[in-house]
């Protein structure tokens, strides 16, 4: 197939390139060559390139940052997917674009299953349902991914945080009263591969498997990086300053990824091991 990937030079778009790579013709695209945000450079990628699957990565992604910017936000987040979705009308291209467990308001107790219905409580999470309403509205061919606590090679994320504030200062607070399901970018791009070679469409809940909260996770980073001496104190939420209001419960049900590809994603614990020992392949 010919895949086109959007964003491939963020964290998940990188790891889209080269797991589509083994086994497809791939080409990427970010910022520098198109923006999303131009229906006028959105038909021109799609014209150029003729793919048979867009894989859109390209977001923005600072949830904390959408709240002074909301503009900006929604101009990527929504407007970007209409732009790709408008694009590909008529000529059968799947789409596969990606949301996030921000689209709930935390508040179920139990795992959300794609019918859910979404209450965002925030602008990024707000932004990203619109992306959604979008993508289910106006493409044909889609397959809309929500996700969940990316981490990965390239770029920041909580991971590379924890890891540099651990070395730097030997002393952390994290929250332990928001939960959810770290995931591996690596492995969500092999979750991606394996439902556009099975040409699902839908709605799919992915994210490696298990549950624990913010300060869990940290405390695991710690320990399977080796980094003797340092503390790990749990906080509340509302002891440190966040533009952004989180979820306090977002942990999305794979069980539709499961049936429809019989493959289990892996324990977060499992993926986020591997991700540590391999650190020498981790980009700043
Ligand atoms: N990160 C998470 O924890 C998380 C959780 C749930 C869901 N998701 C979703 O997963 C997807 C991938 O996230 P990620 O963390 O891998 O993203 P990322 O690393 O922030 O990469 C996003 C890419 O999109 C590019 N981009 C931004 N604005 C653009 C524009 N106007 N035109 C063209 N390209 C543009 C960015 O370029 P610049 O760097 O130059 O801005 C960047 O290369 C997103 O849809 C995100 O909402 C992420």
């Amino acid at each position: 197939m010919r895949i086109l990937v959007m964003g491939h030079k963020g964290m998940l778009g990188s790891d889209l390139v080269e797991t589509f790579g083994r086994d497809h013709e791939v080409s990427g695209i970010d910022r520098d060559e198109f923006d999303i945000t131009s229906a006028g450079d959105c038909l021109r990628v799609v014209e150029e390139f003729n793919p048979d699957a867009i894989v859109n990565a390209a977001a923005y992604t600072d949830v904390d940052g959408c709240e002074t910017n909301r503009d900006a936000c929604f101009a990527v987040n929504a407007e970007g997917v209409l732009n790709i979705a408008s694009a590909c009308r008529g000529r059968n291209t799947k789409i596969v674009h990606y949301s996030t467990d921000y689209v709930f308001d935390g508040t179920k107790g139990r795992p959300y299953v794609e019918e859910d219905p979404c209450r965002p409580i925030n602008l990024y999470g707000e932004s990203k349902r619109r992306g959604e309403e979008a993508l289910l509205e106006t493409a044909e061919n889609h397959v809309l991914i929500r996700t969940a606590w990316l981490y990965g090679r390239q770029g920041k994320n909580f991971v590379k945080a924890i890891l540099a504030k651990a070395k730097e200062e030997g002393k952390l607070r994290v929250v332990d009263d928001q939960v959810g399901s770290p995931t591996y970018s690596l492995d969500l791009a092999q979750a991606t591969k394996l439902l556009v070679e099975r040409d699902s469409r839908g709605i799919y809940h992915v994210t490696n498997r298990g549950v624990c909260s913010w300060y869990q996770f940290a405390l695991r980073i710690v320990e399977y990086a080796q980094l003797s001496g340092v503390t790990v104190e749990p906080i509340k939420s509302h002891e440190i300053n966040r533009k952004a209001m989180r979820p306090a419960y977002s942990v999305l049900s794979n069980r539709k990824f499961m049936e429809a590809t019989r493959k289990a994603m892996r324990p977060w614990q499992v993926a986020l091991n591997e991700y540590l020992t391999g650190q020498s392949h981790i980009h700043r």
